[in-house]
């Protein structure tokens, strides 16, 4: 049996009323926190930090907490997102000088490391590491925004990465971020992603009759 995770990204939850919206997509079946940090200096555009992630755990958020860290340098927003309560703390191999010692200050503070490959960033990255992560992040859109449409290319990337992961016979997740939507979700799982982000397609799907449900669009996913 396949164990599929939905990682709703609260990049395009109301900030307003936070921690309403991750009890929310809790309560509707989501699996896991999708928490996406942006310096606007890696990418250009600037989102939440640390604070806001104890804020979460305060707040009574008990999910796994998937911090996917946008920006440059790393290794002191790791600290801290340790610190902050996280669970998954991820980072682009281009951010870090030191890629191996970044992925070890992450398991040393008790937290799963992984690697984000954007869409033109080589798997190559993962030849020396595979030991020292819990999980794979492949960007199926450039980071920096909600909203935007998944790269088809990522498809055979999926595969291609699920093969890796396979024959490093490991417990690694492999996590697809961008564009993920009901209708391409089949496709994607069936390249061989296990973890799926998902930021519009489940906080654009409030409708008037029930603004806070999103229990339908997370059941189709
Ligand atoms: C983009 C972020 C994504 C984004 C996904 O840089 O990493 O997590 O919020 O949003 P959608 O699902 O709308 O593409
Ligand atoms: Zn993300």
């Amino acid at each position: 049996a396949q164990d599929f995770l939905i990682a709703p990204s609260i990049l395009s939850a109301n900030f307003a009323r936070l921690g309403e919206e991750v009890d929310n997509v809790l309560a509707s079946g989501a699996d896991i926190v999708h928490f996406d940090v942006m310096d606007n200096h890696y990418v250009p555009n600037l989102t939440i930090g640390p604070m806001v992630c104890k804020a979460l755990r305060d707040h009574g958020v008990t999910a796994p907490i998937d911090v996917h860290l946008m920006v440059k340098p790393v290794d002191r927003m790791i600290s801290d997102f340790i610190d902050a309560g996280a669970s998954y703390i991820t980072f682009h191999p281009e951010a870090s000088e030191h890629i191996d010692r970044s992925l070890q200050l992450i398991r040393d503070g008790g937290c799963q490391a992984g690697l984000v490959f954007n869409p033109a960033t080589p798997l190559a990255y993962l030849d020396y590491v595979m030991d020292k992560i819990d999980m794979v992040l492949l960007m199926s859109v450039n980071p920096g925004f909600g909203g935007q449409s998944f790269i088809s290319a990522t498809l055979d990337k999926l595969k291609q990465a699920r093969r890796r992961i396979d024959e490093s016979g490991r417990n690694i997740r492999l996590e697809v971020d961008g564009g993920v939507k009901v209708d391409n979700i089949g496709d994607i799982a069936r390249a061989g992603a296990d973890t799926f982000v998902a930021g519009s397609a489940i906080f654009n799907a409030r409708n008037a009759s029930d603004p806070h449900g999103y229990d339908s669009v997370i059941a189709s996913l």
